[in-house]
């Protein structure tokens, strides 16, 4: 697996790059989630644990540091990563740790420790054998599962590990990261792309590395648009152009910037069904109004998952605007 290969290696890629590896270098708060995890690596012990939370917001790298502080140079021995929706199934995913928890661990900590990812992916089945398959090797292995939302896996699973919660990475943290790899790589970055990074990965900090690094393979000089243009979404404000403009009876104009956007810059319906309800709270209108919009906009969601013709659905969805701004 090339994930593992990059782990301990450095990398090219900037998330693996710009990963922290150790306590100090972690420069996103979840404090008392660090503060636990310390207190296990100083007494070498700690239960199972399940860390859970969205996408992108250091599950993987307390794991992992947790890992490198515990194990040092025998951190290699003495850690499984696995991933629960492997393809493979979890009859292939028991048998490895079968094979690796047979053998103790190496050096002075007591246990080995098994990383699953995306655990909320295992049918109830699967999780029943991995509840028995962490009761066996207690004695020798520790887990640590990742899992997006901790409410999917069996309540024995649950009751046998201490839960991190982990929150979605706010924007002070995610740009004070966007600086420091941004000196790092020797960008040039204005506050205005800083700002669509964060709008466009909406706190998932892997999202807006990635998108970074994708913007700066084309220009070392990282503005808004670049950001937008890569990320293929669209502007908030050229969204909320179209929705102020539709509302106010200027359905020409508003279906005209859209066919734009659909057009030229080849974002699909739902995209645009998704920035229209994100640019929602932002209009100055009354509430009674965005509820009728809120209604519309789900009723367009619906039908172009159904399988509707984009174009029209839009349409029908910005004349309807024009009804209710009226
Ligand atoms: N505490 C932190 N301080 C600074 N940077 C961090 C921190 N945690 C994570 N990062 C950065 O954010 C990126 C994403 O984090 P990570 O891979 O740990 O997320 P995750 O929660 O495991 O996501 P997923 O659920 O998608 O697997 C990492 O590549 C790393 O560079
Ligand atoms: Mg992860």
């Amino acid at each position: 697996m090339a994930k593992e290969k990059s782990r301990f290696s450095s990398s090219s890629i900037w998330t693996e790059k710009y990963r922290p590896d150790n306590f100090d270098d972690l420069t996103i708060g979840h404090e008392n989630l660090i503060k636990r995890a310390r207190a296990f690596v100083t007494s070498k012990n700690m239960p199972h644990l399940l860390f859970a939370g969205p996408a992108g917001c250091g599950k993987t790298t307390l794991a992992l540091i947790i890992v490198k502080e515990l194990y040092g140079k025998n951190r290699r021995e003495n850690f499984l990563e696995l991933n629960a929706s492997d393809a493979r199934g979890i009859d292939v995913v028991r048998q490895q740790i079968k094979s690796f928890a047979r053998v103790h661990s190496l050096g002075d900590v007591p246990f080995k420790i098994i990383f699953l990812d995306e655990s909320d992916a295992l049918t109830k089945e699967a999780q029943q054998a991995l509840r028995r398959t962490m009761e066996n090797y207690t004695e020798t292995c520790r887990f640590i599962l990742s899992c997006n939302y901790s409410s999917k896996l069996i309540d024995p699973i649950q009751s046998r590990c201490a839960v991190f919660r982990f929150k979605l990475i706010d924007k002070k943290d995610i740009d004070e990261k966007i600086d420091i790899i941004a000196k790092g790589e020797s960008l040039k970055i204005d506050e205005k792309a800083k700002s669509a990074l964060y709008e466009v990965s909406n706190g998932d900090l892997r999202r807006a590395i990635n998108l970074l690094q994708a913007s700066a393979s084309v220009d070392k000089h990282i503005t808004e648009n670049l950001v937008y243009e890569i990320a293929s979404t669209v502007k908030p404000t050229q969204i909320k152009h179209i929705l102020e403009n539709s509302l106010d009876g200027k359905f020409l104009e508003a279906r005209e910037k859209l066919f734009d956007l659909m057009l030229k810059e080849g974002l699909s319906g739902i995209d645009i069904i998704k920035a229209i309800s994100s640019q929602l709270t932002e209009l100055k209108i009354s509430n009674e109004k965005k509820l009728k919009i809120i209604e519309r906009v789900a009723e367009a969601e619906f039908r172009l998952v159904e399988g509707s013709d984009e174009f029209i659905q839009l349409e029908a969805l910005l004349a309807s605007f024009g009804v209710i701004g009226r």
